[in-house]
């Protein structure tokens, strides 16, 4: 459980800031280069169906609805209340649809997305319900569909580590002990996934950001967790 009473954090771990949390991001992260990033990664491709796992307020989807206009494009989220600031952006095209659900199983059937993205997402789950989470957006990518996973990663270097602090005090250090440590690859391929990479890097106030893309092979494989 968090300080919040549930056990899925909102963006900015109180839900009186979740208000804040596009101005929080817009003046203490590069945020246009971060987001720049993760589209490329994502390139979305006519046809393509999407899926944001923590879309938040619908920031990326608003970017990525614009860069792949006939792509369609499905936001997710924990926490209603950033949904609503989500469904007020102008910048959300038709091609967008937002859900909420509870954390547990994702309402879609197996097999369903060519392309789960999640940036910021995973250092707000404790390991668990990281590693339930991984299977959950396995089972729903097409086999051969792509995963990319934008969050903060083993710190470069000792500032960037004395800089995560500074995560760590505002959403918890249990929640961030994988990312710190730098097992989230290994947390990913262990539910599955092949071909990971770590695509790039980015030093900001808060420590490391990294970017990683990994497939659900086209073959059948185990899975480690269960
Ligand atoms: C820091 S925000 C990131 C929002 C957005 N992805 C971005 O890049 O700005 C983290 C989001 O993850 C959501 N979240 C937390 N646990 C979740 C879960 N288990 N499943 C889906 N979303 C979750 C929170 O509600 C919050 O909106």
């Amino acid at each position: 459980m968090t300080s919040t009473g549930s056990k899925y954090k909102p963006a900015l771990s109180y839900h009186v800031l979740t208000r804040w949390y596009d101005a929080a991001i817009a003046a203490t992260l590069p945020e246009r280069l971060i987001r720049k990033k993760l589209m490329d990664l994502i390139s979305p491709k006519e046809g393509e169906l999407i899926l944001e796992f923590g879309c938040g307020s619908g920031q990326n989807l608003a970017i990525g609805s614009v860069r792949g206009p006939r792509t369609k494009w499905i936001g997710i989220d924990t926490d209603e209340r950033i949904l609503k600031v989500a469904r007020k952006k102008q910048a959300l095209s038709k091609e967008v649809e937002l859900m909420s659900y509870n954390g547990q199983k994702l309402p879609f059937s197996s097999s369903h997305f060519d392309c789960v993205f999640s940036s910021l997402v995973f250092h707000h789950l404790e390991s668990d319900l990281k590693k339930e989470a991984l299977l959950e957006i396995f089972r729903v990518l097409k086999p051969g569909g792509r995963f990319i996973l934008a969050d903060w990663g083993l710190p470069a270097n000792r500032k960037s580590r004395w800089k995560f602090y500074l995560v760590q005090i505002l959403d918890g250090f249990k929640t961030t002990e994988d990312n710190v440590k730098g097992t989230i690859p290994s947390l990913v391929e262990r539910a599955g996934f092949k071909m990971l990479l770590e695509n790039d890097q980015l030093e900001t106030l808060f420590g490391t950001f990294r970017y990683y893309t990994a497939y659900r092979p086209k073959t059948k494989n185990r899975f480690y967790y269960i």
